[in-house]
């Protein structure tokens, strides 16, 4: 059967940003991730002109399905989530058309055969070219007998064309061993260039605009060193609790689900060297060193630089919440940790004796990530101010929500007398560019389909942080894994974490 030419898939496209004509096959189709943020992601990526007209979703899941009835839960997940509502009825057609469903056991022989036929198929029918982007959305566990059967079938090669690539969700194991692991059986399928391992952190515009904005701006790359710098501090506050991942988070807590990846991705752009291209490798190289020169946390810096806390039962935006260890799922007398507030250090020339706090929790006071720069205090104070004085200018990078940036900085308020005041100068991208930015997973299958692999982790890098991360684990076992302090829902985490900044003479911002 020939492509239909009439294709609103086909009509308008931006062919400097399209993907290649391909085939997504997402394994752990029935799974939330695949109805809430990769079917609208790849939807949304449609009504941008820029998904290939020549293009193919199927879902791999043990349930029997029909085509017809995946592609009803699809529509359903995108209306539900898609930032563009409601759905175009006309593209929306067209786009499910080239929605299927196979359903097998992972560990079965015989899924992979169907599986590849199904896909020859597919590369007639919608000339999808022999290229095949496959997608983990499923535990680790379920890596295994998925890359063995795969190769086994004989669907994965190592060719310029066609290609095929493998996309890796997070969790990317526990701790440094259980990584390596999952990237020894993933190179027992799959070349490095072939991987694609997804911090969806990467794919928000703020964090891609980071690096636009430190080193396509001539102003604040010389001031971002230990001569101007007094300190760094990264939070991840969010206001929900576990949201019913109670089992996943009493293995995990939010260490492992949020600062061992997000979170020393930040810090990463934030530190690195500039880059010798923005090449994905030389952009990965300059993020590597960051982690190689972090550090490493012995028993007596995790005593005084790491606090752990859990929420309690409190009020959120006025509602009444629960605390986690009445979560379900989760043990009565659970010692995870829901926040984490960390003193890092980066021992390069750059960054020398500069302190990199970083903090992050659920059920905090706000929703907010941010990246936030102080700058050392002027070095003699000219001015007395009936208002507390001079305080040191704070460049802050508000990853989300009411993304952008501010600058603070100390003003003469106007009238008779001197006196100083902090204000602001901010830009905001909704004001400046309009606010329906693309989901972070856009930008993310776009550039797997594009074979673009700068915003992803590279094997090397994963392995870093999970080897710096241990240090902690290991010092909170050796003491005895004592239960963290409780925090109130709706506060800004434990006092102990206000302490450990008081003690060098700083404070939390409250963003
Ligand atoms: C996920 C974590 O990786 O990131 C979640 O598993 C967390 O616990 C989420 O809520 C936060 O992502 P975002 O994009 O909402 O900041």
């Amino acid at each position: 059967m020939s492509v239909v030419s009439a294709n609103p898939l086909r009509t308008g496209i931006d062919a400097d940003r399209t993907g290649d004509a391909c085939a997504i096959v997402i394994f752990g189709a029935s799974g939330d991730l695949t109805k809430r943020k990769l079917m609208p992601a790849l939807y949304n990526l449609a009504l941008s002109r820029v998904l290939p007209g020549s293009f193919a979703v199927v879902g791999v899941a043990r349930r029997e399905k029909s085509h017809d009835q995946f592609r009803a839960d699809m529509k359903e997940g995108v209306a539900t989530f898609s930032r563009r509502k409601p759905i175009d009825g006309t593209m929306w057609s067209e786009f499910e058309k080239g929605i299927s469903y196979v359903a097998g056991e992972f560990g079965a022989t015989k899924t992979y055969e169907d599986l590849r036929a199904h896909l020859e198929a597919l590369d007639k029918e919608r000339g999808t070219r022999g290229n095949r982007l496959f997608y983990l959305a499923v535990p680790p566990a379920e890596f295994g007998p998925i890359l063995q059967g795969l190769k086994s079938a004989g669907v994965v090669a190592d060719n310029d064309e066609p290609w095929t690539r493998v996309v890796v969700e997070k969790p990317f194991g526990h701790d440094l061993p259980s990584a390596k692991g999952l990237n020894d059986m993933i190179a027992a399928a799959f070349s490095e260039r072939q991987v694609f391992r997804i911090d969806h952190y990467l794919g928000k515009e703020t964090v891609q605009n980071l690096l636009v904005f430190r080193f396509a701006n001539s102003l604040f790359e010389p001031l971002w060193n230990r001569e101007h710098v007094d300190h760094v501090q990264i939070t991840v506050a969010e206001e929900i609790g576990v949201e019913g991942r109670g089992k996943f988070y009493e293995q995990t807590g939010v260490t492992k689900d949020i600062v061992e990846n997000h979170l020393m991705q930040l810090l990463c752009l934030t530190a690195m060297e500039p880059p010798i291209s923005l090449s994905a490798d030389a952009v990965r190289d300059e993020k590597v060193k960051v982690l190689r020169s972090l550090r490493p946390m012995e028993r007596r810096a995790v005593a005084d630089g790491v606090v752990r806390g859990q929420y309690a039962r409190g009020f959120v935006r006025a509602d009444e919440v629960p605390g986690y260890r009445e979560e379900p799922d989760v043990a009565a007398a659970s010692r995870v940790e829901t926040y984490v507030a960390m003193k890092m250090h980066i021992d390069n020339w750059r960054w020398g004796g500069v302190p990199f706090y970083v903090r992050a929790g659920k059920r905090l006071a706000r929703r907010v990530t941010e990246i936030a720069v102080t700058f050392k205090k002027v070095p003699h104070t000219l001015f007395h101010s009936s208002d507390g004085g001079i305080t040191p200018n704070v460049l802050a990078v508000r990853v989300q929500p009411d993304e952008g940036i501010a600058l603070r900085f100390i003003s003469k308020e106007p009238g008779q007398h001197t006196i100083l005041r902090d204000v602001a100068m901010d830009f905001r991208y909704g004001s400046s560019f309009g606010s329906n930015t693309p989901e972070a997973y856009e930008r993310l299958l776009l550039d797997a389909m594009r074979g673009d692999a700068t915003l992803f982790t590279r094997r090397d890098e994963v392995e870093e942080q999970w080897s710096w991360m241990d240090h902690v684990f290991d010092a909170w076992s050796a003491s005895g894994n004592a239960p963290p302090p409780l925090y109130d829902s709706g506060s800004w985490g434990p006092d102990a974490a206000e302490d450990m900044l008081a003690r060098d003479g700083r404070r939390w911002r409250k963003p």
